[in-house]
């Protein structure tokens, strides 16, 4: 599978509740989405998608012009733009304020998951917050949720406080995350590396996925004898 990254379209929501749901206990509505899609001043949403090969280059032009794994982050494009046939795996998105990007919600659907697509999407967002003036990223995140905040420390995330009893549904405490400055060299030289290792992760998994199967035994052909009758 090839995922790829796109701005999120209203067309997208319903799927992006789907994920949602399984994802946050405390979803939000589509009304919710809707207005965020609708403030781009403040707030930039993405979506990852999912083809079986590689996205045709006459459908996203913009992409022949770019390098391999820019080719995966955000297209420029209206959020009312006619429905993608791509599926949609997962989304993000960040509320921007001055030079702060505050990362609102980052999910991949269950099925996805450890296939690099939080990743892929991270990336998407740290993009549009230097497409957006950005220097900084932060975020909050459950104190249990051990899995995202991996991605977030190898993201050069740091733990800089506690919003305590954050989270409505049971009064779990958020840890407050915070990067360094997004655009100094120290930064940027780690995310090339991150994004080289990223490329190739998700170009091996495409290779292994392209690869024949064998092909299974029909179901009543007598099975290979483990040893030979000389
Ligand atoms: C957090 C989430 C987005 C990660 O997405 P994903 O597609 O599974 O992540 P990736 O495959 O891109 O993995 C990226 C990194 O995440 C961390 N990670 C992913 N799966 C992990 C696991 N099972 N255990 C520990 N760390 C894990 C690792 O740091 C991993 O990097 P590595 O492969 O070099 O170890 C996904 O688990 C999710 O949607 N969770 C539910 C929603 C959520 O909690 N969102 C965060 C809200 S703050």
């Amino acid at each position: 599978m090839y995922f790829f990254i796109e701005a999120m379209r209203e067309s997208d929501i319903p799927r992006v509740q789907e994920i949602e749901r399984q994802s946050f206990s405390t979803p939000w509505s589509a009304a919710t989405y809707l207005r965020e899609l609708r403030s781009p001043e403040y707030a930039r949403y993405i979506v990852a998608r999912a083809s079986r090969t590689r996205v045709p280059l006459d459908t996203y032009p913009q992409a022949a012009r770019r390098t391999w794994l820019n080719t995966l982050l955000p297209f420029r494009h209206a959020t009312t733009a006619p429905a993608s046939p791509y599926p949609v795996v997962g989304y993000g998105g960040i509320w921007l304020s001055v030079d702060e990007a505050h990362i609102t919600t980052i999910a991949s659907a269950p099925e996805v998951r450890g296939r690099g697509v939080g990743e892929l999407l991270l990336n998407g967002l740290i993009d549009l917050a230097l497409e957006c003036g950005a220097s900084f990223m932060t975020l909050e995140v459950r104190v249990s949720n051990q899995v995202a905040q991996n991605l977030y420390l190898k993201y050069g995330f740091e733990a800089r406080g506690v919003r305590r009893r954050y989270y409505t549904d049971n009064n779990e405490d958020a840890l407050i995350m915070w990067t360094g400055d997004l655009r100094s060299a120290e930064y940027q030289a780690r995310l090339r590396q991150l994004r080289m290792a990223l490329a190739e992760r998700l170009k091996r998994q495409e290779q292994a996925e392209a690869e024949p199967q064998p092909a299974p035994p029909a179901p009543d052909a007598p099975s290979s004898p483990s040893t030979t009758q000389a």
